[in-house]
């Protein structure tokens, strides 16, 4: 049988744009009952060029429908990544009528400036709009912050400071960080810089994010920087790292273990896998929610733009709700795929509890559509051995992911999974995540789309996220043991199903 690519390859429940280029997500925010989604787009090829901002909106997270483009590069450059705030006290004078005025900010990239060899053609500008974001005005005052001669001065991200009353901005400035503060979102104040001599720095810092937490079950509020970088990324590439610590309203300094931790040379990854980069939160998200909901695009620079599909091209993460956690005077980020993924399950296996000793197939087609999954259980009094589950069709594609107990670490292989000729990068070696503490039991959740497997290991606090390209669908899930018996408790292998 002859696959076409939408049925191969089209996500099921991962947004994809109808056609084209995408890469970051810019300007999620919350509105009305809308979560919005923007994002990087090249709408004339499947490759990156001239940068738009596409527009999606969901009701809750999991379906996605996109809408017009919503800003266009013009005289000034392209427009580049960005976030955007609801002006809910109307702080910059923009609205008229009832709405409250949306405020997006951007990076204007002037390529003409490039061109001539001037360092200065990165700056930010705003554009607001006044109908919930579907149509948009660029302020003609633009740009609100002047590029201070430096090269890479990108991608601003806005958040309401609620200890210190202010607007708060991070920004990319080469392989620092930099922060902003403003009562307008017109008018932009200096703070600081972080970032020096600290964290990961294979290569340039992109699209910042920074917002104060509660650590769970307490009252205690820490500041999270998250900060992703262009090379260097945990298993080659780009990847996402994030900082914990506090903010005086002008500078964020770590929390003490974190920074000793981060000497150590260990970096905090938001993911292990290859294929979640730019990833930033959602503005706007009301009280009663609470929560701290973040997405990413799926895909790395390294081969973002000679994966094999020819309609568009990337997709993004599923959303994942982040939580701080604190063991031991220690904290972390935890994230874990948002519980509204639960309304899309049509039917769910339940595996129960079971013991298996060398390789044994779990599920086949046609039992489930492997095409969209969700499997959830726990491994008990986990010994020193190797734990692999794989995914694979009668074609020999294989996708495998799990545990190496003996010599520490969780792993994702996609070295067999499939079509991987179109870069030498994209698949050169297993990735890993190091299995930093110890554990008996663990659970697992597994997101599993035609062409992505999402990974939560220990209820987030380890993560692997990649994409893959089989030559037919998935038919099968198996698990196997080198040595001992693997435990399983409560295995649920829920099908997931989107019209
Ligand atoms: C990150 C990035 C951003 C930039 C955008 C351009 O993937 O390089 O730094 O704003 O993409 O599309």
């Amino acid at each position: 049988k002859f696959y076409t690519e939408e049925e191969l390859y089209r996500p099921k429940f991962h947004f994809t744009p109808r056609q084209n280029w995408m890469n970051d997500p810019n300007g999620m925010f919350y509105l009305n009952g809308k979560y919005h989604l923007f994002f990087q787009h090249y709408p004339d090829s499947t490759v990156w060029g001239p940068m738009h901002w596409g527009h999606a909106i969901s009701t809750d997270l999991v379906a996605w429908k996109e809408q017009p483009i919503a800003l266009y590069p013009d005289e000034k450059g392209y427009v580049f990544s960005g976030s955007a705030v609801v002006d809910v006290n109307n702080t910059s004078g923009f609205a008229s009528g009832t709405n409250p005025p949306v405020i997006a900010m951007f990076t204007y990239h002037d390529p003409k400036l490039e061109k001539e060899g001037k360092i200065d053609y990165q700056s930010q500008g705003i554009a607001f709009s006044l109908d919930e974001g579907k149509t948009w005005t660029k302020y003609s005052g633009n740009p609100v912050i002047k590029n201070p001669r430096i090269k890479d001065f990108r991608d601003p991200k806005v958040s309401w400071d609620p200890i210190h009353n202010q607007w708060v901005l991070v920004l990319a400035a080469g392989d620092e960080s930099m922060f902003y503060k403003s009562n307008n979102l017109i008018d932009w104040e200096f703070l600081s810089y972080f970032g020096k001599d600290i964290g990961a720095h294979g290569g340039i810092w992109e699209c910042p994010d920074f917002f104060s937490m509660s650590v769970e079950g307490t009252n205690e509020i820490k500041w999270i920087l998250i900060q992703s970088l262009v090379s260097g990324g945990p298993n080659g590439g780009t990847g996402t790292q994030y900082f914990i610590g506090d903010f005086d309203g002008k500078t964020f300094t770590l929390d003490t273990a974190f920074k000793k931790e981060l000497q150590d040379k260990k970096v905090m990854w938001i993911d292990y896998g290859r294929d979640n980069y730019a990833g930033v939160t959602w503005s706007n998200i009301p009280a009663n929610d609470g929560r701290t909901l973040f997405l990413g695009w799926m895909s790395n620079w390294e081969y973002a733009e000679k994966v094999p599909t020819n309609k568009w091209r990337s997709s993004m993460t599923i959303v994942r709700a982040l939580r701080l956690i604190k063991n031991d005077n220690h904290y972390s980020i935890v994230s874990q795929p948002i519980k509204e993924i639960n309304n899309y399950i049509s039917k769910s296996i339940n595996k129960g509890d079971f013991n298996v000793e060398g390789e044994t197939v779990l599920v086949r087609k046609p039992e489930l559509d492997f095409s969209s999954l969700d499997i959830q259980f726990k491994i008990k009094n986990i010994k020193k051995d190797i734990y692999t589950f794989s995914f694979f069709n009668s074609f020999g594609d294989s996708l495998k992911f799990g545990i190496n107990n003996k010599e520490k670490f969780f792993f994702l292989d996609r070295t067999k999974s499939g079509n991987l000729s179109f870069s030498v990068k994209f698949a050169p070696i297993v990735s890993i995540a190091p299995i930093k503490e110890e554990f008996i039991n663990i659970d697992i959740e597994v997101l599993l789309d035609k062409t992505s497997i999402e990974i939560f290991y220990n209820n987030g606090k380890t993560v692997m996220t990649e994409i893959f390209f089989p030559q037919k669908p998935i038919e099968a899930f198996s698990v196997k043991s080198e040595k001992f018996n693997i435990e399983i408790e409560g295995m649920t292998i829920n099908q997931l199903k989107f019209d």
